[in-house]
């Protein structure tokens, strides 16, 4: 059986080495920069030693996970091997500063899982039903999609290149979310609604919202006064945005002009709704 060693046993590294050896691969090694952090995983995993860099760089199949800065000078500074894989599992880094291991024969690639990795213990939950991006030669491709598999994971080839594009992008379905509802918080606190409260209301609306993108996608999930064609609630809320601040109204102006693409999209508007809501956004 491939033999698979981990280098970083920080949040992914745990959780991805955890949820490999519960699901029957051999997770041999582990190693961190600190003794304590590969002790701890390698405890957890029957067969599974705590090593240093040099000796889990043996494995069959080593995935680097650590934090993306040390990806390229651990790639160059470990003696690899041919007829062994190396595999990194950032979304940003191109897979291109796996290019030393790739000199000396081995094989190339990335593994990032499209998850948040918090609490390895319930990040293992998450694994199954998530996306995972794999980019790598045919052979690795095909190992990696059937680890996938096994994880209950959706694969997504990347093609080279693509990364910035591909992990800049995914910020709009996680970070950028939580400044859109910052946003909303700040709103509400001006009648005196706090944070928790606000995201009490808010988050099962949130909620309500993806369900439906996935149900009908982007343009058929669109509520609210754009898609009706609402100009008079639009400039009340216009207004109002523009009392809390200039930063806030052009914001909130920004995304409603997104959203007429949507409206477009939809077809339940007509030309003449969608000008009027186009000249509302446009007017400062
Ligand atoms: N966390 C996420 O949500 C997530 C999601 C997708 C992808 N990723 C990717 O996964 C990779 C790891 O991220 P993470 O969030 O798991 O980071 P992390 O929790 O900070 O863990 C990184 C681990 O690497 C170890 N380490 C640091 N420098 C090292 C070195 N030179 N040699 C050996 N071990 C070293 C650290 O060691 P010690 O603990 O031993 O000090 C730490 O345990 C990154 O490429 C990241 O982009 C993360």
């Amino acid at each position: 059986m491939t033999s698979i060693a981990f280098i970083g046993a920080g949040r992914l590294g745990a959780t991805l080495a955890l949820a490999l050896a519960q699901r029957g691969r051999a997770v041999t090694a582990v190693a961190s920069r600190s003794r304590a952090s590969a002790q701890r995983v390698a405890a957890a995993i029957p067969g599974c030693r705590a090593v240093d860099a040099a000796e889990a760089a043996t494995a069959d199949l080593v995935f680097l996970t650590v934090p993306d800065d040390e990806i390229g000078p651990l790639a160059s500074r470990l003696a690899w091997r041919s007829g062994q894989s190396v595999v990194h599992c950032s979304g940003a880094t191109e897979v291109a500063v796996l290019e030393p291991a790739a000199r000396r024969g081995a094989l190339i690639g990335g593994f990032h899982p499209l998850q948040i990795f918090a609490d390895p213990a319930q990040a293992i939950e998450l694994l199954a039903g998530s996306s995972v991006a794999i980019e790598g030669p045919p052979a690795l491709e095909a190992q990696l999609r059937t680890i996938a598999e096994r994880l209950g994971m959706r694969a997504l080839m990347l093609p080279p290149g693509a990364r910035a594009l591909y992990h800049g992008g995914a910020s709009f379905a996680a970070s950028f979310l939580l400044s859109m509802l910052q946003e909303a918080v700040d709103a509400w606190r001006c009648f005196g609604v706090d944070e928790a409260q606000a995201l009490q209301a808010l988050l099962p609306l949130a909620h309500g919202t993806l369900a439906a993108a996935g149900r009908k996608g982007l343009a058929g999930a669109l509520a609210g006064p754009v898609s009706r064609g609402d100009v008079g609630v639009l400039q009340r809320h216009l207004q109002a945005f523009e009392s809390l601040g200039a930063e806030h109204a052009a914001f909130y102006r920004e995304l409603t002009a997104r959203q007429l693409r949507l409206a477009r999209a939809s077809g339940r508007l007509g030309e003449a709704q969608l000008a009027a809501l186009q000249t509302l956004v446009e007017r400062r």
